[in-house]
Order: C-alpha cells, then sequence, then structure tokens
C-alpha cells in the first residue's frame, strides 16, 4: 500500500506517493499552487476554505489517503534544543513539562509536546545532555486534525517540515557547521547543524510573496506579471536595465540579514564554531543571482538543495528532471522516514 507525504505550503502544495523508507520508491510527485495561500486554518473560514482546496488536490491527483505522513509549517511550531543535566528516561519523562513551561512560550493548557534526547554524554558528571522539544498549539493541530476527518482522512505520521528538510539532507557526524534555510512563500525557516546535531530552529516572516507583492507596488505590475519578472530577472542587473534588482534588492538585503544574526548568535553561543556553509530549500532559493549574493556578503560557501538525489522513480510515470528540486526537501525527508 503507498504512502502519501504532504506538505502543506501557502504558495503551494507538495506531495509524495510511494514506499518509505532511506531511498524512497516514489510513483507520483506533484506540485500545485495552493489556491486559498492558507497553510495554517486557524479560524473555521480558512479551515473550511483550505478543506475545500485539499479536497479538490487529493482529486485532481488521485493521490492515496489512506497512509498519509503530514507536514507541520513551522510557523506554528516551536522546536527548541536545551542543555540539561544528565538524567535517565524516567527522570527526564517527569522532569519534561517543567522544562516545557520554561523554554516554550505556549500556556501548558494548549501545549502539545514532542521531545527526543539527541546528545546523552558518556560521562554524566562533565557534560550536559541535549534534548530537542517540539511542540504546537493543539488547538491549531485539532484544526488540521477536524479538517482530514472531513476529508476521510486520518495522518499516520506528523512532524514539522524542519526536521523533514533536515531527514532529506543525510547530515553525518564529519559535516561542517551548517546553516539549514527554508525560503518559502510566507516565511523562512532557519536550522543550525553541527554534525548531526540540531543546535536551533527558528522561523521569520519574509517569504518570496513579500518579493512579489513590492514589485507590484513599485511598478505597478499585475500579480502575475511580477512573478514572472521576479523569477525570469530576479537579482540580474543586465535585466530591464537593472530595475527589477533594484526593487529586490532592499527586501533581500533583509533576508540577508537575517541569516547573518542567526550566523552571530550561533558563534556568540559558541564561541570555538562558526557557521562553514549555507543549505538553501524553498522556492525563494532559486531568485537568480541569490547564491552569489549571499556568499559575497556572508563570506561562506552556499548550496541548494537536491533532496530527489535519494529517491527511485518509476520512470514511466514520473519525469524528475521536470521538477523544481528545491521545494521538495520537505516531502522527500518525510518519506525517508522507516516508521
Ligand atoms: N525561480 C524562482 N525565482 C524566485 N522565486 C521563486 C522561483 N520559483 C519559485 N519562487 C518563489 O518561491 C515561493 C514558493 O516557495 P515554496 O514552494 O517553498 O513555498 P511554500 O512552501 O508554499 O510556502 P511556505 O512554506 O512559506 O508556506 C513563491 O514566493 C515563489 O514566487
Ligand atoms: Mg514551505
Amino acid at each position: 500500500m503507498s504512502t502519501t507525504a504532504l506538505d502543506i505550503g501557502s504558495y503551494s502544495f507538495k506531495a509524495l506517493v510511494g514506499n518509505p523508507g532511506p531511498n524512497p520508491k516514489i510513483s507520483t510527485i506533484v506540485e500545485s499552487l495552493n489556491p486559498s495561500g492558507i497553510a495554517v486554518p486557524n479560524d473555521d473560514a480558512s479551515q473550511t476554505k483550505l478543506t475545500k482546496v485539499m479536497e479538490a488536490f487529493f482529486n485532481d491527483y488521485k493521490l492515496p489517503s489512506d497512509k498519509l505522513r503530514l507536514s507541520l509549517p513551522e510557523s506554528i511550531v516551536s522546536t527548541k534544543v536545551i542543555s540539561i543535566p544528565p538524567l535517565s528516561d524516567a527522570e527526564l519523562a517527569s522532569a519534561i513539562d517543567w522544562q516545557a513551561e520554561q523554554n516554550i512560550p505556549i500556556p501548558s493548557e494548549d501545549l502539545s509536546l514532542q521531545y527526543e534526547v539527541i546528545y546523552r554524554p558518556k560521562d554524566r558528571f562533565k557534560k550536559m545532555m541535549q534534548v530537542l522539544l517540539v511542540a504546537t498549539r493543539k488547538s491549531i493541530v485539532e484544526r488540521y486534525m477536524v479538517m482530514f476527518e472531513d476529508l476521510g482522512m486520518e495522518p499516520t505520521l506528523i512532524e514539522t517540515q524542519m526536521l523533514s528538510l533536515i531527514r532529506s539532507l543525510q547530515f553525518t557526524a564529519t559535516d561542517e557547521d551548517t546553516m539549514v534555510v527554508d525560503w518559502g512563500g510566507s516565511g523562512m525557516g532557519i536550522a543550525m547543524m553541527s554534525g548531526v546535531r540540531l543546535q536551533f530552529v527558528t522561523h521569520h516572516l519574509g517569504g518570496g510573496t513579500l518579493l512579489t507583492r513590492t514589485l507590484e507596488k513599485s511598478l505597478g505590475l499585475d500579480h502575475k506579471q511580477a512573478e514572472a519578472y521576479k523569477r525570469t530577472f530576479g537579482l540580474d542587473e543586465k535585466q530591464l536595465e537593472g530595475r527589477i534588482k533594484k526593487v529586490l534588492l532592499p527586501v533581500v538585503m533583509e533576508v540577508i540579514d537575517q541569516l547573518k544574526r542567526s550566523m552571530q548568535f550561533y558563534s556568540t553561543n559558541n564561541p570555538q564554531k562558526s557557521v562553514k556553509r549555507i543549505v538553501l530549500a524553498g522556492g525563494s532559493a532559486n531568485l537568480v543571482g541569490l547564491v552569489p549574493l549571499i556568499t559575497a556578503t556572508l563570506g561562506v560557501e552556499v548550496l541548494l538543495v537536491s533532496p530527489l538525489s535519494t529517491v527511485k522513480a518509476d520512470k514511466e510515470k514520473v519525469d524528475l528532471s521536470r521538477i523544481n528540486q528545491t521545494v521538495m526537501g520537505v516531502v522527500v525527508g518525510m518519506m525517508m522516514r522507516n516508521d
């Protein structure tokens, strides 16, 4: 029976259908615009709208719905890595609520918490253990649950987009310190990795939709034109006398400034460490001229993700060369989970 992995993006839905595992075999891969622009249903009206477009999406692409994996947007999740004195599993289980209260800004009655020990030192007197806390608001998760129930579906696995994306990148212990950036339509997620260990995750407003809107307003273009100009010319100053670049650049520089602040935060808290690489994911990572601009501004190596290298595709049904790779990290990572 096939599994469907689903990423509900504010700009587009992404889905993979196939057999999960470290090298997933896939029979369908889809990216389709989200006509509602809603990724997080936070009231009844937006929930109804998203349910309708989700139903059409599943029908249009004939996606199987019995085994559904769902990744939640980073904007509604609080992902924290905490360092605490080493505890046994049982001790941790009784201390975790208090730890969550200290570290997560969600009232306990609305808190849905998952946790995982990501580092336990061999010498329990010398070093701290690290625990990953993933917290969401029950009220928002319930809306997703009701939405899928209305569609006759039940997610069998839920995680967060950044954790899915990180899995798709297959970090190893010897990897250099890397900042993972998912720059999508509505916002930007940042995760810091040191080897295989997650250091922190943050989320910021200001996705690619902001760039398109800025072009609309500044140059009096309609939405479609602005989107096309953004994609075709991006930050290329040789095009249209550099007019597109001139409008986009200040917004992009603010985003790069955010990356710089995260890099500084990391080295301030870890004096012997510094970010050596930035790995860019999400649709906005494709902006023409972005990679050289970040390299020049921040002085680190910048790479675009290529998550499809780990999947095996049914060649008769799927043409991977037509797919925009940078937006597929989340669904690929979800499919790479064994359970
Ligand atoms: N070639 C390109 N150049 C510039 N921007 C692009 C390009 N291709 C896609 N984009 C932009 O990428 C954004 C969509 O990215 P993505 O699919 O990662 O977002 P999303 O996952 O739907 O949104 P979010 O996760 O923020 O809810 C849009 O703003 C789109 O205009
Ligand atoms: Mg996204």
